[in-house]
């Protein structure tokens, strides 16, 4: 029997990627700013319509470079509803770590539950766009005046919000093209801001603090600043551009299955159901009535090879690293119940049939 993942990477036309090889093998630019990265950045910024974009390996360190780009001191105060990525970059530069409790519908951070004694101890927010269902920016732009916003948006490729890209929120937002993603370089990610002066200066940092064309140089006379390594290759850039051209099509292939499981699925399971129609159809996230239900459906479902993700689980402020003391039941308590479903661009709809008969049995 085939095991089917929660998702089954995209991939990129052969011949298209063999194309962009033999480029590769005739410049022997292998990385550091290379003529592909640029061809990449370009075809993003319109594809995406975004301008100040760095490319760099992933997304988890795209937004420690945030932090550290836009000077976030103190510390943050992030979703417990998420990937741990966004806490876990902050804690590895000693960021301290808070959470707040999420708003039901949004899954995302409830602005009025934030309380002013923890933001009192950050100097940044960040919010998730999870799923790419996208967050409460007004209301974030007006209750944060003073705090720098960092967008986990790792979840929104060709995501758009009043007809701009959800990207353009926030001082810099951060995607992640993970090969789990609806559009991927095998690694890889981009940070977006608001400012080219914040660009610049994480361009530095992702450098190991040299300047982007510093390579050209004579290295006697360079002195670097603060960095670390993050450079996307050439070869990732080689990917990712002959994946590109494929989005729409992947998008299209993707929300067949998603409706298809709307279709099957008993109603209003799927959440929020609204938000995510007009999504990029990235994940199919369910909600149970309970745990035992979930663990159960799990169970049977894997008895015959199908494999569900439970996203985000568990609530972040029980992770006992982070030592938060912040009670947050929305989260714990969606955490417990939510589960992803298989979804990909080449899933047979024979098994989304399967999965949501299976599925169904739950409810
Ligand atoms: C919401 C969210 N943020 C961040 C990340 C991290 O992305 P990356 O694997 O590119 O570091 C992920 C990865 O799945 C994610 O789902």
């Amino acid at each position: 029997m085939k095991k089917i993942q929660v998702t089954s990477s995209s991939l990129p036309s052969k011949n298209i990627l063999s194309k962009n090889v033999d480029i590769i093998f005739k410049t022997r630019r292998l990385t550091t700013n290379g003529p592909l990265l640029k061809k990449l950045e370009l075809k993003l910024k319109k594809t995406l319509g975004v301008k100040n974009i760095l490319l760099l390996n992933n997304c988890t360190m795209g937004l420690q470079i945030a932090y550290k780009a836009l000077g976030v001191k103190k510390g943050i105060l992030t979703s417990p509803f998420n990937y741990v990525s966004a806490a876990n970059a902050a804690r590895w530069i000693d960021l301290k770590v808070f959470f707040s409790d999420i708003n039901k519908k949004s899954l995302n951070l409830d602005y009025k539950k934030i309380s002013k004694k923890i933001l009192n101890k950050v100097d940044c927010v960040v919010p998730v766009n999870s799923f790419g269902i996208p967050c409460d920016f007004e209301k974030f732009n007006k209750h944060l005046k003073n705090k720098k916003i960092i967008y986990d948006a790792a979840h929104c490729f060709g995501l758009n919000y009043k007809n701009k890209s959800v990207l353009l929120q926030g001082h810099a937002s951060v995607i992640s093209f993970h090969a789990t993603k609806v559009f991927n370089t095998c690694e890889g990610g981009a940070i977006i801001f608001k400012k080219k002066k914040d660009l610049n200066i994480a361009k530095h940092l992702i450098q190991i603090g040299f300047k982007t064309d510093d390579y050209k140089k004579d290295n006697s006379k360079l002195v670097p600043k603060e960095g670390i390594n993050l450079k996307m290759t050439e070869l990732q850039a080689a990917w990712g551009l002959a994946l590109i051209d494929r989005f729409t099509k992947i998008k299209n292939l993707r929300k067949i299955r998603f409706e298809k499981y709307l279709k099957y699925l008993n109603k209003n399971i799927v959440v929020p159901n609204k938000a995510l129609s007009s999504s990029n159809y990235g994940y199919l996230p369910i909600i149970f009535e309970s745990e035992i239900n979930l663990i159960k459906c799990i169970k049977k479902l894997a008895k015959k090879n199908i494999f569900p993700r439970r996203y985000f689980f568990p609530s972040l402020n029980k992770i006992r690293h982070f030592s938060s003391k912040i009670k947050c039941p929305i989260s714990e308590n969606i955490s417990k119940k939510i589960l992803c479903l298989p979804l990909s661009e080449n899933l047979e709809i024979h098994k989304i049939k399967e999965i949501s008969r299976i599925v169904n049995l739950y409810f």
